[in-house]
């Protein structure tokens, strides 16, 4: 019977190994070519395989029982046990044990002659010493004991025995690699997919709106759930509020290993030491400064760059396995520093956008002033028209709950709204006398003019509708298409509104400015004829405010800053 006392059943994994031959083997055979002596051709060849299999040199060795050396009958004998005493197997002895296991009998017979077995080379002169420590198939077995009738194997079903083991035992060893291999794909492809996730998020974040200061906060926080740090940094240069217009200060995620002064110290070090590429440093191969070798281990950083200067630095400081174990061999290295260098890369691609978006933002907004003035230029006595019409259209838009991209929109579109008087005849537009039907068609065809100057302008196609439609009546009266009811874009009949209003309430060079009262009764009798009637009850709810625009509007001021949002917004 066998009892294996330490190595658990399923982890026994005999090594290579097999009884080869019945007959007398030289004794002591030496290893390599000499072990082949003796040996039929069919055993040397089984050798070889074995051989191969293991990819190692195999030879013969024997283990003397005593009075077997003569016997004729052949038999394996795995060890002469004292009775019931625990005795520790080496590698070959293990197998054969494992072996034995496999099949459910024990061969014992004391007359056996020989055992004569095949071991990896070096193994011989293991037989009879201790294994290492850490010899993975190490076992002790106890109470070996022949079993009463059991059958005595014959060298050739022992051989063919261990050849199966041996078999298996190579199965075994490539199913280990392949599970040890597929570990190793898997933790790669997750820490791979970890990566890929965060550059996703990244890249969903990338609104050219997007605070950069946020943005790279939100980074660091992202970041920490992929790199192993102690301490994530991240550290703005002298540049980084110029070209982000962001606010400019560390920020650090992490227990700081080093505080104020030392981190800045810090930075500055590795900014001398690798002013525009990425850095990995390690204690002590790098020599990190003195001062701050004693708190940090190791760290990785990863220059933001914009028009071909950093503007802040990404830092992972400590990897966590190896803060403070001198003997750990994981550091930071080329998975981080790619990792950290492709955040960077993003973010200062971001910031660099972000400053073209700002400089394109200030050209269209000042073309878009420059338009608004060139109406009011045009006409005088409507001067200021256009940024009040934008204003008391944004009053009304809130009332009627637009939402944020749509008041930008209004307020857009009213500034723009009359831009076709450019192409109006001044002598039309500034008379004082009522107009011939062809003056004042002329007039009529400002917003088609106005549509078709903006249309090359393809970013303010989300306004166009208001400047083609503004003098569309309810009822289907108005001009150009003579769109009736909720046929024109809402946003247009806000507009219309906000227009009539500040028309009605201007001078203008046929007539002075209407009474409040005046204006609020031709609304009235206009809700549902000329006016869209949801957007005159709005007004009457925000008259005060709508008055205040009109009263207090003063040219002098400056304007409110365009907000170009919208324009990225899908048209309505
Ligand atoms: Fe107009
Ligand atoms: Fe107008």
């Amino acid at each position: 019977m066998l009892r294996v006392v330490r190595t658990p059943r399923h982890s026994l994994r005999p090594p290579p190994f097999a009884v080869l031959s019945t007959t007398a083997i030289p004794a002591r055979s030496e290893r390599g070519v000499a072990a082949f002596k003796g040996l039929s051709l069919a055993q040397q060849r089984r050798l070889r395989q074995l051989e191969q299999a293991f990819s190692a040199p195999f030879t013969v060795v024997e283990v003397d029982l005593p009075g077997s050396r003569d016997s004729a009958r052949p038999a394996v004998r795995l060890i002469k046990p004292a009775k019931g005493a625990t005795i520790e197997l080496n590698r070959l002895e293990a197998g054969l044990a494992a072996a034995a296991i496999a099949e459910g009998v024990w061969v014992d017979d004391s007359r056996a002659p020989l055992l004569q077995a095949v071991a990896p080379l070096g193994a011989a002169d293991e037989l009879n010493e201790p294994e290492p420590e850490n010899a993975p198939r190490r076992m002790a077995i106890g109470e070996l004991r022949p079993v009463n009738g059991a059958s005595t194997w014959s060298a050739d079903s022992a051989s063919r025995m261990l050849a199966s083991v041996v078999q298996n035992d190579t199965l075994q060893r490539r199913l280990d690699g392949q599970r040890r291999q597929l570990a190793d794909v898997s933790g790669h492809l997750l820490s791979t997919f970890e990566e890929l996730s965060l550059l996703q998020r990244l890249a969903e974040r990338l609104r050219l709106a997007s605070d950069a200061a946020e943005l790279a906060r939100q980074t660091l926080v992202w970041l920490r759930d992929v790199v192993p740090a102690e301490c994530l940094v991240f550290s703005p240069c002298e540049d980084w509020s110029e070209v982000t217009e962001s606010s400019q200060s560390r920020m650090t995620v992490g227990r700081r290993p080093l505080e104020g002064d030392d981190l800045g110290r810090l930075m500055d070090w590795i900014t001398e030491r690798a002013p525009r590429k990425v850095l990995v440093a390690t204690r002590p191969q790098d020599e990190l400064p003195p001062w701050a070798a004693s708190k940090i281990s190791d760290l990785v950083a990863a220059p933001i760059m914009a028009a071909d200067r950093p503007i802040a630095w990404l830092v992972a400081l400590n990897h966590r396995e190896r803060f403070g174990k001198h003997d750990s061999e994981e550091f930071f290295g080329q998975v981080e520093a790619s990792l950290l260098s492709s955040v960077a890369a993003i973010l200062g691609v971001h910031a660099g956008n972000q400053r073209l978006y700002g400089e394109k933002s200030d050209l269209f907004e000042s073309s878009i002033r420059a338009m608004s003035s060139a109406i009011d230029a045009k006409d005088p006595y409507t001067r200021g028209h256009s940024e009040r019409v934008a204003r008391i259209s944004v009053c009304l838009g809130r009332r009627l709950g637009c939402s944020q991209p749509e008041i930008n929109r209004l307020y857009l579109g009213g500034l723009l709204h009359d831009v076709g008087k450019i192409g109006i005849q001044d002598r039309v537009l500034g008379k004082a006398g009522a107009l011939t039907d062809e003056e004042y068609e002329h007039i009529k065809s400002h917003p088609l003019q106005g549509e078709r100057i903006l249309r090359g302008y393809h970013a303010l196609e989300p306004v166009l509708s208001i400047v083609r439609n503004h003098h569309e009546s309810w009822d289907g009266s108005g001009y150009p298409d003579g769109l009736k009811g909720e046929a024109c874009p809402r946003l247009a009949r806000i507009a219309a509104v906000a227009d009539g209003i500040d028309a009605m309430s201007s001078d203008r060079v046929y007539r002075p400015g209407m009474p409040v009262g005046e204006v609020e009764k031709i609304l009235r009798d206009g809700a549902g004829r000329q006016w869209d009637p949801e957007v005159i009850a709005a007004y009457f709810e925000v008259r005060d405010e709508v008055w205040r625009v009109i009263d207090e509007y003063d040219s002098e001021q400056p304007a409110p800053q365009i907000d170009f949002s919208c324009l990225d917004e899908p048209t309505r």
